[in-house]
């Protein structure tokens, strides 16, 4: 069997991880194709090293741009690999730009897509990541579920023949990668420069257009983090950097202090480390419910939404009005109640090659 991975955001590479230590030392031939979508070495190269990614087949090396620029030029450029390629499967990653190019490339082509992360939803029309992965779930032929709760979404949508129900692959990543760093394995993380690692603090990520690209809703986010009483440990991706700079928004300053985003490992550690998770992705909402730390989204929804159960994650879309509540929130401690299972048992990986080879045309 040969299966092309499509990846090009910071979130993919970490779940093409296990995939592709899932097809090593198997028959199959497992081809890495990188759009590019993704560039900086902090947001792709230290993922491949850190998580033991063998090095893209291909890299098409699109680099940023309007959403159709972008999606547009990974379509165009990987039309002809695609074609050379012939693969059995096509598997496309999670809800970004690559995943949709990746998705209309091969169908266009005749070739089968399955979808890993198929059947999330936020039901916000706004948000590209929406579009991006209702488009995907209906134009692919595999939906690779890690949820019950997804498999219900796509059932609701008339899509439950296509379906199959296999666990995160982010579990699978994450508490192996605990694992190492409880064992001693990876050094400290480079925490943000004022953050004492032995002293309480709180984990920020921020970068989602909706929260980045609105002046008066990033102003007001990052207001909300100056104002905590336990210092914030803000990584934070470029596209954040660049918004602030342009509206003349100082980050450091107050509780905030400010450090470039981390490797897997070293984003594991800081969670680890943290007292609680203040953020606006999906991954680390996650990440911080796998590894027992209490987590604040600044949405009005979650696509995860199994993180909200007993308080382990809370929405809190505009922190400004909760008032003195705000402290109390973000700081609040862990709930006394276990997290479930509700993302698997850190094997999908196995099972989505399994299941890929089963359903080979
Ligand atoms: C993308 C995904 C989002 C995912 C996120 C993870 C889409 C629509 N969004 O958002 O779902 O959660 O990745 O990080 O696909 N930039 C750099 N260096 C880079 C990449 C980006 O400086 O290596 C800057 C550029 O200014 C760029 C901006 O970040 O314009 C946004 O990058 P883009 O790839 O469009 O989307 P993300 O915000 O990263």
């Amino acid at each position: 069997m040969k299966v092309v991975s499509i990846v090009g955001a910071r979130p993919q590479l970490v779940k093409l991880a296990p995939i592709a230590a899932a097809f090593a030392g198997g028959d199959s031939r497992h081809v890495i194709v990188h759009t590019g979508q993704h560039y900086d070495a902090d947001l792709s190269d230290v993922f491949f090293t850190g998580l033991g990614i063998p090095d893209p087949d291909v890299h098409l090396g699109v680099g940023s741009g309007s959403h159709g620029e972008q999606t547009g030029r990974i379509l165009a450029a990987l039309d002809p690999v695609l074609a050379t390629e012939r693969p059995d499967w096509v598997l496309v990653y999670g809800d970004t730009n690559s995943t949709l190019a990746g998705t209309l490339s091969a169908v266009k082509q005749h070739l089968p897509v399955a979808h890993l992360e198929a059947g999330l939803r936020s039901f916000n029309r706004r948000m590209p990541e929406e579009h991006n992965r209702v488009l995907t779930d209906h134009a692919a032929d595999l939906l690779l579920a890690p949820t019950a709760e997804a498999m219900r979404h796509l059932a609701a949508e008339g899509l439950a023949a296509r379906s199959t129900l296999v666990g995160d692959v982010m579990v699978d990543v994450c508490l192996r990668v605990r694992d190492a760093v409880l064992a001693g394995e990876h050094a400290r993380p480079a925490l943000p420069e004022g953050i004492d690692p032995d002293q309480p603090y709180l984990l920020a990520t921020l970068h989602r257009a909706e929260n980045t690209d609105d002046p008066a809703r990033l102003a007001a986010l990052v207001e909300a983090l100056v104002d905590l009483p336990v210092p914030v440990a803000l990584l934070a991706h470029p596209r954040l950097l660049a918004r602030a700079e342009e509206q003349g928004l100082k980050l450091a300053r107050g509780a905030l202090h400010v450090g470039r985003p981390l490797p897997y490992a070293g984003m594991v550690a800081a969670v680890l480390g943290s007292v609680g998770v203040v953020t606006d992705s999906g991954g680390l909402q996650k990440e911080a419910y796998l590894l027992g730390r209490p987590c604040t989204t600044l949405r009005t929804e979650t696509e995860w939404v199994e993180t909200l159960a007993d308080d382990w994650n809370r929405l809190v879309p505009d922190p400004g009005s909760l008032g003195a509540d705000w402290v109390t929130t973000a700081t609040r401690p862990a709930p006394d109640a276990p997290q479930g299972t509700p993302y698997g048992d850190g094997k999908a990986a196995v099972r989505v090659v399994e299941t890929l080879r089963e359903r080979r045309a």
